[in-house]
């Protein structure tokens, strides 16, 4: 059973058709990333899934239930957490999670939110008033919010912003071990690439409310095909590699006083055979840089393409 099914999900507001069809599954004990530029329609398609927001059409089903159906199993069994999340202003952390607690019913909850703000570093900020906090602890308070429950389907929609590098990978590798010790199907979305690459095993791109391209990291940056590389050249011979590289079909970006960058198919061995023949000829490098695709070329080519 998948902890998330979505079918033919839509939503408009107005013209807009922020959410336009879209179809996935997230398993059990899953880490899946969805990605998309601004206004792709991510957090309104989380928004429906977690009885934010109605759908106009399609089927949702969490944990095997219509939620529709079934509210009260399924919203203990699931939560969110948002760096944008709306808590009341003049609650101190500690009352925040108190009711948060109440309306997820957990049980054991003060002993629970000693655990979670110990885990957060929040432990000293406990009785501070949430409109006092920084934005990162802010955040920090949302996740908090988002694991009281020990959710078995957690909603992580741009969680780590704002978060300083540290408390970030902190925050990270809490998400992953909870990941793991409690086979959660996590459905994140965040802005920065290296993080969902990191953590997340199937991504998605949203585009325009359009679902495409699903698929693991290493599959989706097969979709760039290109590797690029800039030689630097030794003893003013650059002009002659770039003629040697045209000679050889290889498309040359540009040539610079000494430097020569050019692009190559990533896959097979094309690179490795072109540089054995670079050599043979009697090139010699001063410096040498190259760069495979990333997911983030893959996310400018797709959202420009739009
Ligand atoms: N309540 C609303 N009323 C009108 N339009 C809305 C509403 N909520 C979202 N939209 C529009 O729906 C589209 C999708 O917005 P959404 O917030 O889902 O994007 P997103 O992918 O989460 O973007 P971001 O990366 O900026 O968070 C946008 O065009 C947005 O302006
Ligand atoms: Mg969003």
């Amino acid at each position: 059973m998948n902890s998330i099914e979505v079918r033919s999900l839509s939503k408009s507001f107005g013209d807009v058709k922020a959410v336009d069809s879209v179809s996935f599954s997230v398993k059990k004990g899953e880490f899946f990333g969805l990605l998309g530029p601004n206004g792709a329609g991510k957090t309104t398609t989380i928004n429906m899934l977690t009885g934010l927001l109605e759908k106009d059409s399609g089927e949702i089903s969490i944990l095997g239930k219509n939620p529709n159906e079934d509210w009260e199993y399924v919203k203990n069994r699931m939560n969110v957490s948002t760096a944008y999340f709306p808590i009341s202003d003049v609650l101190t952390v500690r009352q925040a999670l108190n009711v948060y607690s109440r309306i997820f019913g957990v049980k054991d909850y003060k002993r629970k939110i000693s655990e979670l703000l110990v885990k957060f570093e929040l432990s000293h900020l406990q009785d501070r008033r949430i409109i006092l906090l920084s934005s990162g602890e802010r955040t920090r308070v949302a996740i908090a919010k988002g694991l009281l429950n020990d959710p078995e389907v957690l909603f992580l929609d741009e969680c780590t912003v704002g978060l300083d590098p540290d408390i970030a990978d902190k925050t990270r590798t809490l998400m992953r071990e909870y990941q793991k010790e409690k086979g959660a199907a996590i459905f994140f979305t965040s802005h920065y690439m290296f993080e969902v690459e990191m953590l997340c095993g199937r991504i998605g791109f949203m585009i325009n409310g359009r679902l495409l391209n699903v698929d693991t990291s290493a599959n989706l940056k097969r979709i760039i095909r290109k590797t690029t590389v800039e030689m630097v050249v030794k003893e003013g011979r650059a002009k002659l590699l770039r003629d040697f590289l045209l000679e050889e079909d290889v498309d040359v970006l540009f040539m610079e006083d000494n430097r020569v960058a050019f692009e190559v198919a990533s896959s097979g061995d094309r690179l490795y055979r072109l540089m054995n023949k670079i050599f043979a000829q009697g090139f010699k490098l001063s410096d040498l840089h190259i760069k495979r695709p990333t997911l983030e070329d893959l996310f400018i080519k797709l959202a420009r393409r739009k």
